[in-house]
């Protein structure tokens, strides 16, 4: 086992597959990004309107050797130069995670060097520290993609309290549905953030979910039928539905709903500084109205660039490097787990 005492440097491989990008990264001291390999899938799954786990799964196998030996020779590096392997153990499809984890026991056992398992949601939060160096806990973390919607508070490194989540469909489900009912294609969450700049924000009042009174869950499912009964009442009146108009104003109500309850998440634990991250954090109107409020409130915000906010390896190898600065090691006979929470082993 190497000690952190003896060594000046940590280079840890990250191996990310939990859903169909396949990536694999060298980062240096949790920091400095060597090579960051994504090889994306979406053409694959377009056609079928979403991603289809049995095509995932043997993409990933075609993809992993080739990506792991593309990230080494980008950073380069040798295998042997490497300290420690970090993958995403969780959440994500089942079938695509066990890809990633044997391609990571193999690495480990062969080099005889830790494997960290690290939980997806806690790679998406750490993008912003990979990017973002002067970001320190505490800190909320808002993340919104395909797969998921977790309001967390982050007091310090490697413990994380979820405030909230969404009950049904993730921001970014609900930004594809959409995308899908209005024909814009797939990846919606683009195509709706496009179309929605030409759009009133105004034009359609879709339904916001805020729950129960101080509550940090997020509900989405009732937006999209809220569309979808809008769309069908413009047809039977004979009416073209404006879709720019649609589209800004269905983006302005997840939008609305996830700033209102990131700034009261701040107000709430005392955190001054506030991260976003995930595909969704690309979003450009959701950028534009965090900035604007959170100014407001004197609170500071940050995100990754677009490379760092959808699923990527970088962010793996950099919440394993603080796994591996706290001695958090995983042991060979780890297991994926396709529903891992976020809190299960935080320190
Ligand atoms: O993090 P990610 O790459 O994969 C998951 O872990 O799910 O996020 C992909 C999601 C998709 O639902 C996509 O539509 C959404 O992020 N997305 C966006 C934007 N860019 C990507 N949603 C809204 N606006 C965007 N600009
Ligand atoms: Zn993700």
């Amino acid at each position: 086992m190497i000690s952190l005492a003896v060594k000046s440097h940590v280079l840890i491989l990250g191996i990310e597959t939990s859903c169909d990008e396949t990536s694999a990264s060298c980062v240096l001291d949790g920091s400095t990004i060597l090579s960051n390999v994504i090889a994306s899938q979406a053409d694959m799954h377009r056609r079928f309107g979403g991603v289809v786990p049995e095509v995932a799964s043997r993409k990933h196998v075609e993809y992993m050797l080739p990506v792991l030996d593309q990230a080494l020779h980008e950073a380069g590096v040798s295998a042997r130069d490497l300290d420690a392997v970090a993958v995403t153990r969780g959440p994500g499809l089942v079938g695509a995670l066990l890809v990633g984890i044997s391609a990571a026991k193999a690495v480990a056992f062969a080099l005889n060097i830790p494997i960290l398992g690290v939980n997806h949601v806690e790679g998406h939060i750490y993008a912003n520290i990979l990017a973002n160096p002067e970001l320190r806990p505490p800190f909320i973390c808002l993340t919104v993609s395909g797969g998921h919607t977790d309001l967390v508070f982050v007091p310090e490194h490697g413990r994380f309290e979820v405030l909230g989540r969404t009950r049904d469909d993730a921001a970014g489900e609900a930004f594809d549905k959409a995308a899908r009912v209005l024909g814009l294609g797939y990846p919606g969450g683009p195509a709706i953030d496009r179309a929605a700049r030409e759009g009133d924000p105004g034009a359609v009042n879709f339904p916001r979910a805020y729950l129960e009174e101080g509550s940090f869950d997020f509900s989405f499912s009732g937006l999209k039928t809220a569309l979808i009964a809008h769309i069908n009442r413009l047809k039977s009146q004979g009416e073209l539905p404006h879709i720019p108009d649609i589209a800004a104003s269905f983006q302005e109500a997840i939008v609305e709903i996830l700033v209102d309850k990131t700034i009261m998440a701040a107000h709430v634990t005392g955190a001054r500084r506030v991260a976003v991250s995930g595909g969704v954090a690309a979003n450009s109107r959701l950028r534009e109205r965090l900035s604007q409020r959170a100014a407001g409130q004197k609170l500071e915000v940050f995100y990754p660039p677009p490379v760092l906010c959808t699923d990527n390896a970088a962010m793996i190898a950099c919440a394993g490097y603080y796994r591996f600065i706290r001695g958090q090691m995983s042991s060979l006979d780890m297991e994926v787990d396709p529903r891992l929470e976020l809190a299960v082993d935080s320190v």
